[in-house]
Parts: structure tokens; sequence; C-alpha cells
């Protein structure tokens, strides 16, 4: 994992009010809820009292209470009533409180800030998240990786042609050319495949490659971007669960027709495309040893992983700093 980074952890619509989700989450516990306001708070799923999961709770006023013994805790974490002691209680439940998590909720994303630190700054976001022009549809899948590998998985332009080849790498296009690969800001890389038949040709090296209207852009720490074309769109985050599992978020995002229940029909299907092309990525990857990827390890990279590369460069620095 990387330190102090807001992670896009959740998608909103599986949040209801009043009703509070348990989810596994940097390999810990956690329990997801609204306030009395509607805004998202994230707490430890483990009680301070003996030990129960909140999940199972339910939510009055804001607070969240545990199924066990009924003790209450507020967005913030503190334990704001402990029932066999009374209403009237005046002892100090200070050592009861929880871990809490800062929250951010963008576009439909809820974002965990995940570090030691306080944030700093706001979770780096795509604007079409934001966008009202478009419509979009969700679809999510666990995968028995850890999100590096999903990460490195859509970065990786020489796979196309095997792993779906009889989907969105059709036409035998083996021969990867660069990739080039551009750092749009500091957070920010960009590439594009750019892959032909072999009729004996060499691969271009990546300075001589562009990046196509078609392209690829990722955001640290698991936020990533398809611009397929200025009306479709597909956005997805990789969520941390543990060191062995993730789940990969997908949102077919489109304004083809400008009708928005056209549009939503248009994402629904674009959705379904979106499931097939994940679970011919899935079965491979989930047979990739180990489990999660790093510098240091003993792969045998080639030209065409030059966007996995970048990736991990600077992933080791940011878990550097
Ligand atoms: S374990 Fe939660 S109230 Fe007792
Ligand atoms: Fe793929």
């Amino acid at each position: 994992m990387i330190q102090n980074q807001w992670y896009a952890v959740l998608s909103s619509h599986k949040l209801k009010p009043g009703k509070p989700v348990g989810a596994k989450r940097f390999g810990m516990k956690l329990v997801f809820f609204r306030d009395e306001h509607g805004a998202a708070a994230c707490v430890s799923d483990i009680c301070a009292h003996r030990g129960a999961s909140l999940a199972g709770g339910c939510v009055s006023n804001g607070n969240i209470r545990c199924p066990f013994h009924g003790i209450e805790y507020d967005a913030e974490g503190k334990c704001v009533h402990i029932p066999s002691e009374g209403k009237a209680s005046k002892i100090d439940f200070s050592r009861f409180r929880l871990k809490r998590y800062s929250v951010k909720e963008i576009g439909g994303v809820i974002f965990v800030w995940y570090g030691e630190a306080e944030p700093e700054r706001e979770p780096d976001v795509f604007g079409i998240m934001t966008d009202p022009s478009y419509t979009y549809d969700h679809t999510e899948d666990c995968w028995n990786v850890q999100y590096s590998r999903v990460i490195e998985n859509q970065l990786d332009v020489s796979h196309l042609a095997f792993v779906h080849r009889t989907t969105i790498g059709r036409g035998n296009k083996t021969l990867a050319h660069g990739p080039k690969v551009e750092w749009l800001d500091d957070n920010t890389l960009q590439t594009s495949a750019n892959n032909e038949v072999d009729i004996g040709q060499s691969p271009r090296p990546s300075s001589e490659c562009v990046i196509k209207d078609t392209n690829l852009t990722f955001k640290y720490p698991n936020m990533w971007l398809n611009h397929v074309t200025d009306k479709i769109q597909i956005l997805a985050f990789f969520i941390p669960v543990d060191e062995e599992h993730s789940i990969i978020a997908l949102r077919f995002y489109n304004r083809i027709t400008g009708v928005k229940a056209v549009d939503k029909m248009i994402a629904w299907m674009g959705s379904r495309a979106n499931r097939i092309v994940e679970k011919q990525d899935k079965r491979v990857v989930e047979t990739q040893e180990p489990k999660k990827s790093s510098m240091g390890m003993r792969e045998k990279l080639v030209a065409a992983d030059r966007p996995i590369m970048e990736y991990r460069k600077k992933r080791a620095k940011l878990q550097k700093e």
C-alpha cells in the first residue's frame, strides 16, 4: 500500500441512509454509514466493547449502534451511548473511541484517506465523474490478487491480442509499438496501445509513438480512465481489500444521445460488455505469481511493459515518501 493517499473504496450507491455497510479495506474491517446529514462516515468495524461487527447493527440519528449490546458511536467514532449505563450516565466513554477514517464523496465514489497524517489535499479525480452530461452504469467484481496486479493489467497493452482475442483484441495485432507514456502531471500517467499485425516490421521505440485519441490515464493510487471517444469513457477504480484480494469497479460512461434514459440504457449494455472483457482479464491475472507487484520483483519485462514499469517506479517512490 502507498500511505497517505485518498483511495476510492466504495461506490456511493451501495451506502444507503440508515444502513451500515461492512467492508474489508486495506486488510482491515471497516464499516461505512451516513450521518444525520447524509455525509458518509467510516470507522473500525470492531466494537470497542467486545468486538462484534457494527455492520450488523443499525444507524439511528446519524450514530451507528452495535447489534450486541447497543453501544452507539457517532461519525467521528466517539462512543455516545452505552445502554447498560443508562441514558443519564455521566461516565467518561472516551476509552471506547473507535478509529475513524477521513472520508470524501465525489462523483458517486467514496474515498478514504489511508495513512497516519491527516489529509492535506483533496482526492485526485477525473472530471468526467462530476460532469452532468455523462450517464454511467456501474459493475464490480472481486479478484484474488492485490490491487497492484489489477492496475498493471489495465496498463498492459500487449495482452490484448491474446487475452481479448475474441473481444477488444480482435485482429491479431500482436506487435506493440512504443508504447508512449506521458506524465500529465505529477500524479497522472497516460498511455495508449499502438499495436499492429506482425508482418516482419520492428516495433517503433516509444519516442516515435504518440498518445492516440483512444488512451488510458491512471491516477495514483487507484483510478483509471479509458478514453474511448469523447462520448464513451470507461472509468475504473481498484479497491484494495487485502494483500491478496481486490475489487475492480468499472463504470461505463457515455453521452451518446444526450437523452438520459437512452444513455442509461446504452451504459447498461456497455457494462455487460465490460464484464465480458473483465472476466477475460481475471482468468489470467488471478494465476499470476506473486499476487502483488513491486519494483524489485523478479519479472523480466519487455518494451511493451513500459507503462507498467512507470507505474511501479512512481509507486515505489510514493511508498518511500
Ligand atoms: S460488543 Fe458491541 S456493544 Fe457489546
Ligand atoms: Fe485486459
